[in-house]
C-alpha cells in the first residue's frame, strides 16, 4: 500500500489514562455556585413547577439545604429573595430586615466559611416586576441607583459576602462601589451581571422568584441577543466602574460572548447557566430522552471550555454529587 500522510489523532485517544493526560478543560466543584430562593413565610418548601429539584425555603425550612450545600463541597450560594409584599419601589429590597437579609445572617451564622452572594435587584420586590423605579411605563435609570445602592449596603451589612448587581441600570457599578466604600465595606467584591441579554430562558426563573415584569418587557434595559460588540461594552464600562468579576447571562447560547469577555478582561469570569436551560434539560432527561448527567457534565464543560471560570447553575448540587463519583 502506498505511504499515506495524514495525523493519527487517535494516538492521543487510546485509553482512559492516555485521554486523562491530554484533558485541557476542567470541571471542579470549586467552580459551582447554587442559586438559592428565600421566602417570607413558615414551613415552606415550595417545589417549582419548571424547575424540578429547585424550591423556594422560608427560613426555617432553609438550614437543611444549606447544610446540604456545605456538606457538598460548593463554595458559594446566591440568594433571590421573594417578600411578603412589594410596593412600587421595591421597598423590601433594602430593608434591613428584609429576606435577603435575614437569610444572610442565618446563612453566616451557622456556616461563616460559605459564601454568600446577594443578587441586588429590584424585580422580586417592585409591584410592577420591573428591575428598576417606573414612571408610566418608563424605567428610570438614575432614579433607581440609589435604590440599588442602598440594597447592596443592607446586604453587605447583613453579612454579604459578594454583591450581585442583576438590573442593567447604566451606572449600576459605581453607584454600588461607591456607597459600600463610604459604608466602611471597602472590601465587599462586586459580582456584576455585566452582559445581561433579553432573553427569553428566563422564563422559569419568574416563575421561582416570583418577578415577572407586569407590563411590557425588559428590553430597554437588558441586551439584545443579536449583538456582541456590545458585549465588550458593557463589560468594559463595569470594569472601569469597579467590578470584580464578570458575568455572562445567559450562558449556552451565548458562548461565543463568554470567550470575548473572558478574551478581554482580565477578571473572573462567571457564566450564568439560566434557568430555563435547566428546564430544557430536565424536561428531556425526564422523559428519558438524554443521560442527564452526562449532558450536563458536557454543558457544563462547554462553559469552561468557553471561558468561565466559575458556573451560577440550578444542577450544581447534583454536579458535585457526580464529580464525587468519578
Ligand atoms: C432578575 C433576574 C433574572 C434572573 C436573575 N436575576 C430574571 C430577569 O432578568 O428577568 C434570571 C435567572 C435565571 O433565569 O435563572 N433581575
Ligand atoms: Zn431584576
Amino acid at each position: 500500500m502506498t505511504q499515506l500522510h495524514f495525523k493519527r489523532h487517535r494516538r492521543l485517544r487510546s485509553s482512559a489514562t492516555m485521554r486523562s493526560m491530554v484533558k485541557e478543560t476542567y470541571l471542579h466543584k470549586e467552580d459551582l455556585i447554587y442559586p438559592i430562593f428565600v421566602m417570607e413565610g413558615e414551613n415552606i418548601k415550595n417545589p417549582v413547577s419548571s424547575m424540578p429539584g429547585v424550591f423556594q425555603f422560608s427560613l426555617d425550612r432553609l438550614d437543611e439545604e444549606i447544610d446540604e450545600v456545605v456538606e457538598l463541597g460548593i463554595p458559594a450560594v446566591i440568594l433571590f429573595g421573594i417578600p411578603a409584599e412589594k410596593d412600587d419601589v421595591g421597598t423590601g429590597a433594602f430593608h434591613d430586615h428584609g429576606i435577603v437579609q435575614e437569610a444572610t445572617r442565618q446563612i453566616k451564622a451557622r456556616h461563616p466559611e460559605l459564601l454568600v452572594i446577594a443578587d441586588t435587584c429590584l424585580c422580586e420586590f417592585t409591584d410592577h416586576g420591573h428591575c428598576g423605579v417606573v414612571e408610566g411605563e418608563t424605567i428610570l435609570n438614575d432614579p433607581s441607583l440609589d435604590v440599588l445602592a442602598r440594597t447592596a449596603v443592607s446586604q453587605a451589612k447583613a453579612g454579604a459576602d459578594i454583591i450581585a448587581p442583576s438590573n442593567m441600570m447604566d451606572g449600576f457599578v459605581i453607584a454600588i462601589r461607591t456607597a459600600l466604600d463610604e459604608a466602611g465595606f471597602h472590601d465587599v467584591p462586586i459580582m456584576s451581571y455585566a452582559v445581561k441579554y433579553a432573553s427569553s430562558y428566563y422564563g422559569p426563573f419568574r416563575e421561582a422568584a416570583d418577578g415577572a415584569p407586569q407590563f411590557g418587557d425588559r428590553k430597554t434595559y437588558q441586551m439584545d441577543p443579536s449583538n456582541r460588540l456590545e458585549a465588550i461594552r458593557e463589560a468594559q464600562s463595569d470594569i472601569d466602574e469597579g467590578a470584580d468579576f464578570l458575568i455572562v447571562k445567559p450562558a449556552l447560547s451565548y458562548l461565543d460572548v463568554v470567550r470575548d469577555v473572558r478574551n478581554n478582561f482580565p477578571v473572573p469570569i462567571v457564566a450564568y447557566n439560566v434557568s430555563g436551560e435547566y428546564a430544557m434539560i430536565k424536561a428531556a432527561a425526564g422523559n428519558g430522552w438524554i443521560d442527564e448527567k452526562s449532558v450536563v457534565l458536557e454543558t457544563l464543560l462547554g462553559m469552561k471550555r468557553a471561558g468561565a471560570d466559575l458556573i451560577l447553575t440550578y444542577h450544581a448540587k447534583d454536579v458535585a454529587r457526580w464529580l464525587e463519583e468519578k
